[in-house]
């Protein structure tokens, strides 16, 4: 009993700070919430036309991408004031669709550039050589990305990652909007095979708009993802 009642004492001495604790916390995370913000382009909306139009650009990232960003945020407002498991867990799906909508476009929006700003240019460097002795050639990797893209059923996106255990490039789809570290890679280069990347201009033909987004893939910030990496 003695020790059973120290052990309550111990219990008690230690639950008290504990909860002050973790409501001081919690107050101070509230008072400084983060949330995102749609990022701006490097570039004009028209400027990667012919190969992506200025009109599906604008409402990609005006209204897509934005939806995402203000989703993602009330989420994490609703995650604030989540006060029981039940409530945390409920909010996931959310957070994972439109944190990773936010993230997958915000690479993507990187991942491109108007031929006049290097769009198209092949890969240099390090990249260069590991896609080389990896895939046998840009052109491989090219293929093997469009099959894979063209292959996707319903929404996702089709991506060059590296697996950094293993320090291999390798070419993954994603569903919806799971992001690729969802499957523990590094992402280096995703493409959009959502229909609002590219109804408006191609229609059903997905195959055109992958063969033509290379046309702008901006093979230098791809490179600078696999150095960095
Ligand atoms: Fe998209």
């Amino acid at each position: 009993m003695a020790s059973s009642a120290a052990g309550i004492m111990r219990m008690g001495r230690q639950t008290a700070p504990t909860l002050v604790g973790w409501a001081q916390r919690r107050a101070m995370a509230t008072a400084t919430l983060h949330t995102e913000r749609l990022p701006d382009l490097d570039y004009d909306y028209g400027e990667l036309e012919p190969a992506i139009s200025g009109e599906i650009m604008k409402l990609h990232h005006q209204k897509h991408h934005q939806t995402y960003v203000t989703n993602f945020n009330k989420a994490l407002e609703q995650l604030e004031s989540a006060n029981d498991p039940q409530a945390i867990v409920a909010l996931q799906s959310a957070i994972n669709f439109n944190g990773g909508g936010h993230v997958n476009h915000s690479i993507f929006w990187k991942n491109l550039a108007p031929t006049s700003k290097g769009g198209g240019s092949p890969p240099e460097g390090n990249l260069a050589k590991a896609i080389e002795a990896q895939f046998g050639g840009l052109d491989k990797v090219i293929a093997k990305m469009n099959a894979a893209g063209a292959g996707v059923q319903g929404s996702g996106w089709v991506w060059l990652g590296l697996n950094k255990d293993l320090k291999r490039l390798t070419v993954e789809t994603t569903a919806n909007q799971d992001a690729l570290v969802s499957k523990g890679l590094v992402p280096l280069l995703g493409i959009d095979v959502w229909e609002h990347a590219y109804y408006l201009q191609y229609k059903n033909v997905k195959p055109d708009y992958l063969k033509n987004i290379w046309k702008v893939v901006n093979w230098s910030d791809v490179a600078k993802r696999f150095d960095s990496a």
